[in-house]
């Protein structure tokens, strides 16, 4: 920051005064501090400069077919055709966003038989992804919440801390993970739980936890639900995963819907980037379930209060999309078989990682890697380990040690077991 002052003050004393002047207006942000890479995202970026023909990308969580490439759904190339054959207009959607695919995207996530459904208790409204969902949920909590405080597991998705903390929320954290078994650490959980002050919001992740890949168990949920109840606490569920975990839309959505079953009012944040692989479309949905009608009339008037200032309203072609699969049977059923298929081919690349660094030779406890869940695998790597990685075998994850098992193919799986087995034996 130094050099930039010192920089701009030789420049002015360079130029006439006019020129200077001039030059003057170029120094507004001398006070600007050089900002950290983003944790994921910065990944990305740190993978694009290495000309390392091996180079493995395996940061941020983005599906890859087995041969590395980025997929588009077949059922979403069908949807689109469909769509431009219709030749829509461009016209603006209401702040809310399609209704077509808001009805359908709460239908997805409750059931349309539900009785929140049937009894129209909840809001829903487009948003832009999960992200831009999580920031309407955490500006209206900020807004109508007396506490002002959010509890996130420890760990959580990079973004969550951020996205809360920028609409003005205290993030507070209850014990999630527990790094000794790589697994849930269920007496953690439970005991934190149980001190969290009542009328608080407790974010959850639905299904295929971010970072971890550990979820709890069925019975798990049901305590936690439990002690919400007991302690009046309001579940906030980030659903961004709903089929890519088990390859079944229904399974992935039980932990949320036996929490709705069990009377809990709460919100949620749906994402379309990774089961429609709709990544750069932007597509996700915002809910909060109400207690009745009428509240959830009132509550919708101030989410729409709160989305106008920010982007006004959504976009519209990835809604189209998710809408024209969630509507037409046959698209519909093309599409819960392809996610299944993405879903299973993780599941596959866990089993043969596993199988790779045995053979490797690596005595050291691999079994998380298939015990864990979705997208990600939090493998117990060290900072230092990833650091390794990265210089050496041009293979790149963020800090924390978490792969996105979606960027591990059988062309690159063998690959990868050297490299972990090389920084690890
Ligand atoms: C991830 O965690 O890698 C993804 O959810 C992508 C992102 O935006 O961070």
């Amino acid at each position: 920051m130094a050099m930039i002052r010192h920089s701009c003050h030789f420049l002015r004393k360079q130029l006439s005064p006019i020129a200077a002047s001039v030059a003057n207006h170029h120094c507004w942000w001398s006070n600007v501090e050089m900002g950290p890479p983003d944790a994921i995202l910065g990944v990305t970026e740190a993978f694009k400069r290495d000309s390392n023909p091996n180079k493995l990308n395996l940061g941020a969580g983005a599906y890859r077919d087995d041969n590395g490439k980025p997929y588009v759904l077949p059922s979403v190339i069908k949807a689109e055709e469909q769509i431009v054959g219709m030749k829509l207009d461009k016209e603006y959607l209401g702040i809310t966003g399609l209704p077509a695919f808001t009805e359908k995207a709460a239908d997805l996530a409750f059931l349309p038989d539900s009785d929140v459904r049937k009894e129209s208790r909840n809001v829903t409204v487009q948003s832009i992804s999960g992200t831009g969902s999580l920031r309407i949920g955490a500006n209206f909590l900020a807004k109508f919440l007396d506490s002002k405080a959010i509890w996130l597991p420890t760990p959580s998705w990079g973004n969550h801390n951020p996205i809360f903390g920028h609409a003005g929320l205290q993030i507070k954290q209850y014990r999630y993970y527990d790094s000794k078994t790589c697994g849930f650490d269920a007496s953690g959980a439970m005991e934190d739980l149980n001190k969290i002050p009542e009328k608080s919001v407790v974010l959850f992740h639905a299904c295929a936890h971010n970072p971890t890949g550990v979820d709890p168990s069925f019975e798990n949920w049901k305590e936690m639900s439990a002690i919400c109840k007991s302690r009046n606490l309001l579940p906030y569920f980030d659903m961004a995963y709903q089929g890519f975990a088990s390859g079944d839309t229904d399974r992935d959505a039980q932990a949320m819907r036996y929490f709705v079953s069990q009377g809990h009012n709460m919100l949620l944040s749906q994402s379309f980037a990774k089961n429609m692989g709709l990544y750069g479309e932007r597509v996700g949905a915002f809910s909060i379930v109400c207690a009745d009608k009428e509240e959830a009339k009132r509550v919708e008037s101030q989410v729409k209060i709160i989305i106008r200032p920010m982007y006004s309203n959504p976009p519209l072609h990835g809604a189209r999309i998710a809408s024209t699969i969630l509507s037409d049977p046959a698209l519909n059923e093309q599409w819960l078989t392809e996610v299944k298929g993405m879903a299973d081919r993780i599941i596959s690349m866990r089993s043969q990682l596993r199988e790779n660094l045995a053979n490797e030779g690596s005595t050291r406890n691999w079994q998380h890697i298939t015990d864990q869940i979705g997208m990600f695998c939090y493998t117990g790597l060290t900072p230092e380990n990833v650091d390794r990685l990265a210089s050496e075998f041009a293979v790149y994850l963020t800090r924390d040690g978490r792969i996105s098992v979606a960027g591990v193919s059988c062309g690159n799986v063998g690959y990868l077991a050297r490299s972990i087995h090389q920084v690890t034996k």
